[in-house]
């Protein structure tokens, strides 16, 4: 099988001939010649170059070899520009002022007018790259808005900005509502166009939310977001939803049209593959922090979720979250070893 096969198949519950891989955050500053080309192009040049955008996109997929999953290089505040707000990289990020009276004057979103660089970077890919699968991926409402209101990475856990959302609770459901369209339509973008053969929601910051406040503010925009990727998509495409430190909200986010759960590395894999795994593929869980030590120990590190998530179809390997940039490349090697038994 190829990379494509095995991550499409496990996403199907169907078989495989070894345990997919990829991870998330693989594009970035983990690697050296990432770091370069960053210290050369600036954020935005790397995602809307198609030719940086692809090269990027496929570092990790040329350095490790054994890695079945290409997630472009993009990021999830992309769409922000169209709806009239700049954004900043380089040492955290900085986002024009938002407030919630700006929402009535948004213009309609357009993925192919507004922020068409994800699905044309995978479009561009496709056309060599036949062999592995090529993900699309966009921020669920939730953890955009997180990002939006507080103006960037200044709010640390966000407690300014959730105290925003919970005094002025119907402004906020409209932005969130707001943002279930743009996020729904550039992921169907990336399918459509781009030809992605899986796509992934991030939720990262889901998982500071009780479960009311989940069931109230997150959960019906990401509904929403879901229902518009599936009308706007051309085929169905399996879709990831990953939230960190969300093992509270599972029930909920499982019943989500989702087809894989990725799982954060406090989630108990074996549990979750014992109760849930012939209904709903699972991704993960390896703590990223094992990427920071020795190779031996994060050898060892992902036997131990390797069995955890045991032999039945339905598996993909991954970390909990993404890479920090100080993840170690023999650490990389060391556990693709394991996973593959090169
Ligand atoms: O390899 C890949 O996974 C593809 C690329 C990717 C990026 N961002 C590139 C990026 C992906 C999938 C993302 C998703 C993303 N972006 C998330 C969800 C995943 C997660 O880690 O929780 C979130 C919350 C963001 C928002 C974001 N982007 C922040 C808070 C920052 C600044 C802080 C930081 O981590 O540097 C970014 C910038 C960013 N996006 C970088 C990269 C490689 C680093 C900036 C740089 O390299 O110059």
């Amino acid at each position: 099988m190829n990379g494509k096969e095995r991550i499409v198949s496990a996403l199907n519950l169907e078989p495989v001939d070894r345990t997919p891989v990829w991870f998330m955050r693989q594009a970035g500053r983990h690697l050296p010649e990432y770091r370069k080309l960053a210290s050369e192009h600036n954020f935005w040049e790397r995602c809307k170059d198609i030719d940086l955008c692809t090269k990027i996109t496929l570092q990790p997929i040329n350095r490790y070899k054994s890695i079945d999953a290409a997630i472009i290089f993009s990021d999830i505040l992309t769409p922000l520009p169209a709806l009239g707000y700049e954004v900043e990289y380089g040492g955290g990020i900085r986002i024009d002022d938002f407030n919630f009276s700006d929402i009535d004057s948004w213009s309609d979103f357009s993925a192919r007018k507004h922020a068409p660089w994800a699905a044309d970077g995978l479009k561009a890919i496709g056309e060599e790259n036949d062999e592995i699968a090529r993900l699309g991926f966009v921020g669920c409402p939730w953890t955009t808005a997180m990002y939006l209101i507080a103006g960037g990475t200044g709010d640390k856990e966000f407690h300014e900005t959730r105290a925003k959302v919970f005094s002025q609770s119907e402004n906020a459901k409209r932005l969130l509502a707001k943002l279930a369209e743009s996020v729904g339509c550039l992921l169907a973008d990336q399918v459509n166009y781009g030809g992605a053969d899986a796509v992934q929601m991030f939720d990262t910051w889901a998982g500071l939310l009780s479960t009311k406040d989940y069931s109230e503010f997150a959960m019906p925009a990401t509904k929403r977001a879901i229902e518009v990727f599936r009308e706007k998509s051309n085929r169905q495409v399996p879709l990831i939803h990953y939230a960190k430190g969300s093992g509270h909200l599972h029930n909920q986010i499982r019943s989500l049209d989702i087809d894989a759960l990725s799982l954060d590395w406090r989630d108990d894999l074996r549990w979750n593959r014992e109760n849930f795994g012939d209904k709903i593929a699972m991704q993960g869980n390896l703590d990223p922090s094992r990427m920071h030590g020795s190779p031996a120990s994060a050898k060892i590190a992902a036997r131990n979720v390797l069995k955890q998530a045991g032999d039945d179809p339905g598996y993909i390997f991954n970390l909990g979250h993404g890479f920090a940039p100080g993840a170690k490349i023999e650490c990389v090697e060391a556990v693709l070893r394991e996973i593959t038994g090169e």
